[in-house]
């Protein structure tokens, strides 16, 4: 598949930029750091969750397009473990929108066929918001048009550290040995164990960092940054980002004889 080298978006319409996307150069995984949500707030005078609020309606059109093209796996961040530092104010509001989009959003999940999963230490969440996580999690289990995973209370860390502390215990009762250990095996102890690893992240709001997410699983995933804020990213950004993302040559550290000039090696 030849890959286009220049690509003017600006003057294309939504239809258009469907029509350039290739069915076979699309992402299985892909992962989305959900950012700028308060900036999109306080930019329009509004209080920081109206943002959130917002943001929710750009998930919804990410979905929906998962849905359309056939991307197998979406996985997003919605709740690090660094914002548990944030004021409780902010943290209690954003956990009550938790609840209400799971409580209203639940049958509309179930009718789309989109399994609901998380990532994450949930346990740390409120039980009210647990409550609807957990009954989300088993009314839509039996579903898998769409694997959509949500981290709650995440972080890249933390998860590598559980999986070695699992992988030292099961040494220790011998259920393991040190040399069994390897990249497959290791990944088998992550809370992403039956996904593939990300094909694109995108993070949005202009923040070039990852921010402790999925460390382990990025290794050689493409990166996608965009100054849009999160509450702004609707289906036309989302096309665009794919479209980025057919451009790129994932070469996982070979060479394309194709590509690479006859310099006689
Ligand atoms: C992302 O938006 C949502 C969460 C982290 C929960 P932010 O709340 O980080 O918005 P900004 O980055 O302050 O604009
Ligand atoms: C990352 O956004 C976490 C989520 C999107 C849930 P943050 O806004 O918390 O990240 P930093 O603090 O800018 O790195
Ligand atoms: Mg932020």
């Amino acid at each position: 598949m030849t890959k286009s080298t220049t690509l003017d978006t600006d003057r294309l319409s939504e239809g258009e930029l469907l029509s350039r996307l290739e069915a076979d150069l699309l992402p299985k995984h892909v992962a989305i750091i959900m950012d700028g949500n308060g900036r999109w707030a306080e930019l329009r005078g509004l209080p920081r969750i109206a943002g959130h609020r917002e943001g929710i309606k750009s998930v919804r059109e990410v979905i929906a397009l998962c849905l359309e093209l056939g991307i197998h796996a979406l996985t997003i961040y919605a709740f690090s473990q660094e914002n548990w530092n944030r004021p409780a104010q902010e943290i209690d509001a954003l956990m009550g929108l938790l609840e209400h989009y799971l409580a209203t959003e639940r049958s509309s999940l179930v009718q789309q066929g989109v399994r609901f999963r998380t990532i994450g230490r949930v346990t740390a969440l409120p039980p009210s918001a647990l409550h609807w996580v957990r009954t989300t999690e088993q009314e839509t289990a039996h579903l898998d048009k769409l694997i959509l995973t949500v981290a709650l209370s995440y972080g890249g860390r933390s998860e590598i550290i559980d999986a070695v502390s699992q992988i030292a215990r099961e040494c220790q009762r011998g259920a393991l040995r040190p040399e069994d250990i390897d990249e497959t095996l290791f990944q088998n102890y992550l809370s992403t164990s039956d996904l593939p690893d990300p094909d694109l992240l995108i993070r949005t709001s202009g923040e070039t960092r990852i921010s402790n997410f999925l460390l382990w699983q990025l290794a050689y995933t493409e990166l996608y940054f965009t100054p849009t804020l999160w509450p702004d990213f609707r289906r036309r950004e989302a096309l665009l980002a794919l479209l980025e993302y057919q451009r790129r040559d994932r070469r996982f550290g070979r060479v394309f004889s194709a590509v690479s000039p006859q310099i006689g090696l």
